[in-house]
């Protein structure tokens, strides 16, 4: 018990000393930071063909990593880092039969595991074992506030009943289990969604869920090659009056109490950007000292677009990559990106962020 609060303790400190440390680290150009968020794909297969995501579109079949290996790759990481958070996504991550044994391995290291599903998997046991594996979050992706809008965006009939009943089972089982899990709501905003936002909130409301996370759209998530206009002529892209509008009425419900996630200052942030994705970004992007992602074949990467991989954890150990030549590069790379992107590169680790960061890790 005292132990676990130690450990949380540690990990909001790494993570406080680290952020300072990345600031110094791209005004000097020198490595001085650990990486704060640690991403991983164990398994880039999928069961759900969403019109906003390339991943199940590409031809390529990434071997994955065994379970043996990818304990081996998180203890390592456990070692160098200290306390840190994962961020678990795919493809599918609950098409890996092995997904609770690899949370149950986070939980009993004491390492952060978040995770990120379409909710398709999840029965009555799953959700239990799911909750008891004890992850900081659970974020199930839902695309609208109707069954026509999200099984038509996400390319499956019933996806819908899939998504919210598994949400609500994984409620009931963090109730009655008594942990403090966090069951997330993640909405990807498009043209489709967009006037359904305030129904998918009305169910998080009432639902008692732990809250909203809202994400604008970007250029596809495997594409290699940035195409700045890559949103003129998009069937997905959103008209910039009628996002606005519903972002402000959002941001009133979330002054009234309202379930959402994000600060004002992100949803400042997200009507700029729908005002014109293709303008050039405001300061340096901080992936390359922040960031440290892993594929499903155990490739690291800071961020796909600009450089897919710099090295193999199977091969070398990622705090070696993490300093290496062609980590350097790729840094070079990333100071180059003038990209206005709001996933991976989006940080704004503000007083507020880092107090938010406290109060969640010290439920
Ligand atoms: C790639 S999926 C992987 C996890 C899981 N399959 C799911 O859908 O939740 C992770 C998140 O990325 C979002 N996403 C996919 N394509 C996107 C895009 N082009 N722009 C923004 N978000 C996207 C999905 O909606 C989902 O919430
Ligand atoms: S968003 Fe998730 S569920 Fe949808 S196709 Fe991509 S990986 Fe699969
Ligand atoms: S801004 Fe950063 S995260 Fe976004 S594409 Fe460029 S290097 Fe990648």
């Amino acid at each position: 018990m005292i132990t676990g609060a130690l450990d949380k303790w540690q990990l909001a400190l790494n993570n406080a000393v680290n952020y300072e440390l990345q600031q110094l680290s791209l005004s000097t150009g020198r490595v001085l930071a650990k990486p704060t968020h640690v991403g991983i794909i164990p398994t880039m297969r999928c069961n759900f063909r969403c019109q906003q995501c390339d991943i199940w579109r590409s031809d390529e079949r990434p071997s994955e990593l065994t379970t043996a290996q990818w304990k081996k790759v998180l203890l390592d990481l456990r070692q160098w880092l200290g306390a840190y958070r994962v961020a678990i996504s795919g493809g599918e991550p609950l098409l890996r039969p092995d997904i609770v044994e690899l949370l149950e391995f986070c939980r009993d290291n004491r390492i952060y595991a978040s995770i990120v599903t379409n909710g398709w998997l999840v029965n009555h046991e799953r959700a239990a074992k799911l909750i008891a594996a004890r992850p900081l979050n659970i974020n199930l992706s839902l695309d609208g506030g109707t069954p026509e809008t999200h099984d038509t965006l996400r390319g499956i009939p019933g996806a819908f009943e899939r998504a919210t009943g598994a949400a609500h089972l994984l409620n009931e089982q963090r109730k009655a289990q008594g942990v403090t899990t966090g069951i997330f709501i993640k909405t990807t905003i498009m043209r489709q969604n967009v006037r359904e936002l305030e129904t998918v909130l009305d169910w998080v409301d009432r639902e008692q869920l732990s809250g909203l996370i809202l994400q604008p759209i970007q250029e596809n998530l495997g594409g290699e090659q940035y195409n700045r206009k890559w949103f003129e002529d998009n069937p997905l892209w959103p008209d910039y009056a009628t996002v606005c509008a519903v972002l402000d009425n959002l941001v009133e419900r979330k002054r009234g109490g309202s379930r959402l996630t994000q600060d004002e200052v992100y949803f400042r942030d997200m009507k700029e950007y729908f005002k014109d994705p293709s303008a050039q970004r405001l300061g340096p992007c901080q992936v390359g000292v922040r960031n440290l992602g892993i594929t499903s074949d155990g490739k690291i990467e800071f961020c796909y677009h600009v450089m897919p991989s710099f090295g193999n954890v199977v091969e070398t150990h990622a705090r070696e990559l993490w300093s290496g030549d062609r980590a350097r590069e790729a840094r070079r790379r990333i100071k180059a990106c003038d990209k206005m992107c709001m996933a991976t590169c989006y940080a704004k680790a503000g007083l507020k962020q880092k107090l938010e960061m406290l109060k969640a890790l010290s439920r």
